[in-house]
């Protein structure tokens, strides 16, 4: 049996402004290890909210998230900076990569960030990662000077360097072309078969999440399919 990496119990989240409004709606969901899972639905059915929730970004909601086996409940904010780091790993549709930095600068950060190796590890793990991804001829060029593509998986990359046990993106093929959106999901996939990561991606590419091993359909708050 895989491990459950990630759980939520009945997830309700609300925002205030101007007029309360639920915008989560009892929202439970599993996921194993090694699961590649998209997340699809509507322009406004509340996809980003979920994964901000989901990354212990935001804190404010009901209902439980559990990961790795332990509830975020009433964790302080250095206990969830340091789950953020040490277990999960983001990728977003606008790579925010910061353009003055070298490429292997912005992928060593969040190693630097964590301090569980020292620098020196952390710049031979940030190689290796940029090497799989074949990109490491990229290493010294500023983030500023590459391609769309290129940079979506240089924040792959980035995402990797603490070998997270789940990669959450939001939207991380929303910006790219077909052809960089394929890599894309073949980087994905064979994490999870290599590496055994887990997999969360919000994407509205229906290609993109049918070759996914599980679809989750939001619809108004809720999850209507899984
Ligand atoms: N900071 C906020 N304050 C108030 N309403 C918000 C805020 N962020 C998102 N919303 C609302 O929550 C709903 C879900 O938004 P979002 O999670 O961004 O949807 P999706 O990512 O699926 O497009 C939308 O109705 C949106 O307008
Ligand atoms: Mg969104």
């Amino acid at each position: 049996m895989e491990k459950l990496i990630l759980e939520t119990n009945k997830i309700n989240k609300y925002f205030h402004d101007p007029v309360t409004n639920q915008v989560l709606k009892e929202v439970s969901f599993s996921m194993k290890q090694r699961e590649f899972v998209s997340v699809v639905g509507k322009s406004g059915c509340g996809k980003s909210t979920l994964l901000y929730i989901l990354s212990t970004m935001d804190t404010e909601y009901e209902g439980d998230l559990i990961l790795d086996g332990v509830s975020m409940q009433g964790k302080s904010d250095e206990e969830l900076s340091r789950v953020r780091n040490e277990k999960i790993g983001f990728v977003f549709q606008f790579h925010y990569l910061l353009p003055e930095f070298s490429v292997l600068q912005n992928v060593m950060m969040p190693g630097l960030k964590l301090a569980k190796h020292s620098a020196q590890e952390v710049e031979s793990n940030a190689i290796d990662r940029l090497k799989s991804l074949g990109i490491d001829h990229l290493a010294a060029k500023r983030a500023s000077q590459i391609s769309g593509g290129e940079k979506q998986r240089v924040a792959i990359a980035r995402a990797l360097i603490n070998n997270p046990l789940i990669i959450m993106g939001d939207e991380p093929t929303g910006n790219l072309d077909h052809k960089n959106s394929d890599i894309v999901f073949d980087i994905f996939h064979q994490l999870a078969e290599e590496t055994g990561q887990s997999l969360l991606i919000v994407t509205h590419d229906h290609d993109f999440a049918s070759r996914t091993d599980r679809i989750i359909e939001m619809d108004d708050g809720r999850i209507v399919n899984h």
